[in-house]
């Protein structure tokens, strides 16, 4: 069992990443609190299975357990879905000290942490991350939000739970597109902030495709060590934090002008994946990166299964034109969030920084690069 300690101020507690951990979060639950009401907010994938199995170790500690059960999917992140929650809370006499339990991937993370956070001002909160990018990613760090309407977190706030317990039984059963999307969250720790990170994915890419358990919990538990890194003396993203943003301001631009009416073309981690290749462009233009780091970086993410181009026509998209969407959605984000040109790019592989006063032009050439 791997076990990291997240030191924030104003908050302490330990992530724990193993497998079987029914058993061990009811005893850890049984010992922080006495109030034995506990609502395990989850998604219909996890209802009859996982769910079932956490509520049957929690009844054998004498807790009374609640599911509330909804379907997964960014729609769902929302003020609707919260409203059912704060019924049912209402309904049992749910207090500050009984717990709410988020069972899923990163929309039921920061949903239910939304709620547990404003519930009596912020109850007892207990992360069990489903997919490879909430273990990674979204459960660490305190960031909890829901959509209003189609502004994405709009509503949020900094909430931290009492413990993040990381089953990787559960990521046994990840789609294949799930968990390699993930991956790029991993890659992404390793550009900004460890060398040997690089390596040793490089080493040990068949046992981490192959989801094997050590390789696979050395990747997860360094990823979370270098995002509390970033976050320990920046809770609130003003500075170090921004880092972990390496490849998103980009990747989100794509992934929200390849959006169609259908839902997402690119997962959240390949638009990162998107987004760091185009980052890497601008590193070698502005930064005089060389060519071969460039391409060996590009070449870790291929070899991970991870987007680095994609073709504007094979998605029913005119290039310039989508070029030019993606620039007027990315400098829409730049002006609402810090109203200038920043970027992290990448000095070395495993070392980045924040620059400003990049040119457009430059930004636009590194969409052109990764829009073929
Ligand atoms: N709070 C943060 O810091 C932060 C950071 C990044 C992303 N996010 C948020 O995370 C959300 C996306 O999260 P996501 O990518 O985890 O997607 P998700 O929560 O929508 O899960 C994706 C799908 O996978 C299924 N699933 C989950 N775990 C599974 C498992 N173990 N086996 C089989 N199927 C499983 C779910 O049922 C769901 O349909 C977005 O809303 C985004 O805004 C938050």
């Amino acid at each position: 069992m791997e076990r990291i300690c997240v030191d924030i101020p104003g908050s302490e507690y330990d992530v724990l990443i193993a497998r079987d951990l029914t058993e061990k979060m009811a005893t850890f639950l049984s010992d922080k609190t006495k109030n034995r009401n506990v609502l395990i907010v989850t998604d219909e994938y996890f209802s009859s299975g996982y769910a079932t199995a956490l509520e049957k170790a929690l009844v054998n500690l004498e807790f009374e357990v609640h599911q509330f059960v909804m379907k997964g999917g960014k729609i769902n992140k929302s003020f609707n879905e919260a409203l059912k929650i704060y019924g049912v809370l209402e309904a049992n006499d749910f207090a500050r000290d009984s717990v709410l339990v988020a069972l899923g991937g990163g929309v039921i993370g920061d949903l239910a942490g939304f709620v547990a956070s404003t519930w009596y001002r912020g109850m007892h909160l207990l992360q069990v991350p489903t997919t490879l990018m909430a273990m990674v990613d979204s459960s660490i760090g305190g960031k909890v939000a829901i959509n209003f309407r189609d502004t994405i977190n709009a509503v949020g706030n900094y909430y931290h739970p009492v413990a993040n317990f990381m089953d990787l039984d559960l990521v046994d059963t990840l789609p294949e597109r799930d968990y390699i999307s993930g991956l790029a969250e991993v890659i992404k720790c390793a550009y900004i902030a460890d060398a040997d990170l690089i390596q040793y994915l490089k080493g040990n890419r068949e046992r981490i495709l192959n989801r094997e358990m050590d390789a696979l919990g050395f990747c997860i538990k360094r990823a979370i060590e270098i995002k509390v890194d970033h976050i320990r003396h920046d809770v609130k993203e003003g500075g170090i934090r921004l880092m972990l943003n390496y490849g998103h301001t980009l990747g989100h631009a794509i992934e929200m002008a390849t959006h169609t009416e259908k839902g997402e073309t690119f997962r959240h981690g390949e638009g990162v994946s998107l987004g760091i290749s185009a980052v890497l462009a601008m590193s070698e233009s502005h930064l005089f990166l060389s060519d071969e780091t460039v391409s060996d970086c590009r070449n870790l993410l291929e070899d991970f299964n991870l987007p680095v181009t994609f073709s504007a026509s094979e998605l029913g998209h005119d290039r310039n034109e989508l070029v030019d969407l993606c620039m007027k959605l990315m400098l829409k984000d730049k002006k609402r969030k810090d109203n200038q040109l920043r970027f992290i790019l990448m000095d070395e592989p495993g070392k980045a920084s924040v620059y400003t006063g990049v040119p457009e032009a430059l930004v636009r050439a590194a969409f052109e690069t990764v829009i073929r």
